[in-house]
């Protein structure tokens, strides 16, 4: 079964056919971000608006490269939540709509269970069950999966999300956005020992985390420094250890504590190569030698619409579909999953 797979929820139009057998036959996407970075952060309308533009040209461009016609696609995938309200209602109307037309069966797909199979896309995917880290532009989770759609969030970020954290730090910086890979960037000049910043609630029990106050003391680090080129790299990159440190050590509790040798990290972030780097180390050190971790793809890290089409196709093989209209979740917590199917 191909499966047409469609990402408007924030500011990448993605869009992918996916094939049971074959994998991925062909992808596309357009990125928004120059569009955006004028104002620091996305403009949900002027989002919205751009994926009206982008979405069918991106759709014919992939139906193209896979050499697909309509009777081929056996269903559509879209991002139907969570997300910003237009830019998942753009993608959800075209995507019903095309179903409709081409008379085949559509499913709504939940963003963050996109990311969260998105390793699945690889050579070597992740057996279930296992551990998952997704850590997004609005997700900061950690989730004990014992199958697809079965999800129970054992650790949240109780303020902001890693991504927006690192977004955040970098507009305080005078940087641009996404701030992610240009912190990330930064840092690689930024020398250690400079500045040791805290690692939020590690002293605390539990799998939650909190990435507010970080901020708030880049913010104050910053305002008191000379503010010179050389400061803002070791501020980038005292930022970055402590964030990649905080996710480490809470990963470290999570897996004693489900068992689980298996951890996949997933979502924009996982694209940070320290992050990547330490979770390494976690897995070399004594206590955890049994743990494999595993990864999308750089460019399957943020968002896209091959997630899409590979999650949305295993809920389409368990014969679930949207019926004759569709409905948009912009705040869609991923616990409220089930079992493709159930
Ligand atoms: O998954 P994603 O593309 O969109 C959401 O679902 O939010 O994630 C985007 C987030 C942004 O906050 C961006 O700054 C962050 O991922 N990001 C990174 C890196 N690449 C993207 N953060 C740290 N290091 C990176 N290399
Ligand atoms: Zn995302």
């Amino acid at each position: 079964m191909k499966v047409l797979g469609i990402e408007t929820s924030c500011d990448e139009t993605g869009i992918a056919i996916y094939d049971d057998q074959q994998g991925i036959l062909a992808e596309a996407l357009y990125s928004q971000i120059a569009l955006h970075a004028e104002y620091g952060g996305v403009v949900p309308e002027l989002a919205s608006r751009d994926h009206v533009r982008r979405i069918i040209p991106l759709i014919d461009e992939v139906m193209k490269q896979a050499h697909c016609q309509p009777d081929d696609i056996g269903g559509i995938a879209y991002t139907s939540g969570p997300g910003l309200m237009g830019a998942l209602m753009v993608g959800a109307a075209v995507g019903r709509s095309l179903a409709w037309t081409w008379k085949c069966p559509s499913i709504g797909v939940h963003h963050m269970e996109g990311h969260l199979l998105a390793p699945m896309l690889e050579d070597q995917p992740p057996e279930f069950p296992f551990l998952a880290l997704l850590v997004s532009g609005g997700h900061t989770l950690l989730v004990d999966v014992s199958g697809i759609g079965q999800y129970k969030i054992i650790g949240e970020s109780l303020d902001d999300a890693v991504g927006e954290a690192f977004d955040k730090t970098a507009k305080m910086l005078g940087l641009a956005y996404p701030g992610g890979p240009i912190i990330a960037k930064l840092a690689l000049e930024g020398r250690d020992g400079r500045y040791k910043f805290p690692r939020p609630m590690v002293n605390r029990p539990g799998l939650d985390m909190s990435f507010s106050g970080l901020k708030t003391f880049v913010l104050n680090t910053w305002a008191k420094s000379d503010k010179s080129e050389q400061t803002k790299a070791d501020v980038a990159f005292a930022f970055q250890e402590a964030v990649v440190d905080t996710l480490a050590i809470k990963c470290k509790r999570a897996l004693k504590e489900t068992g689980h040798q298996r951890l996949v990290i997933a979502g924009g972030v996982s694209a940070n190569e320290r992050l990547r780097e330490r979770l390494t180390e976690l897995a070399q050190s004594t206590s955890t030698t049994s743990l494999t971790v595993f990864y999308p793809r750089m460019q399957f890290c943020t968002d896209n619409g091959a997630m899409i089409a590979f999650a949305g196709l295993q809920r389409l093989i368990a014969g679930e579909t949207d019926g004759e209209g569709f409905s948009t979740t912009p705040r869609w917590p991923l616990g409220d999953l089930k079992a493709p199917g159930a």
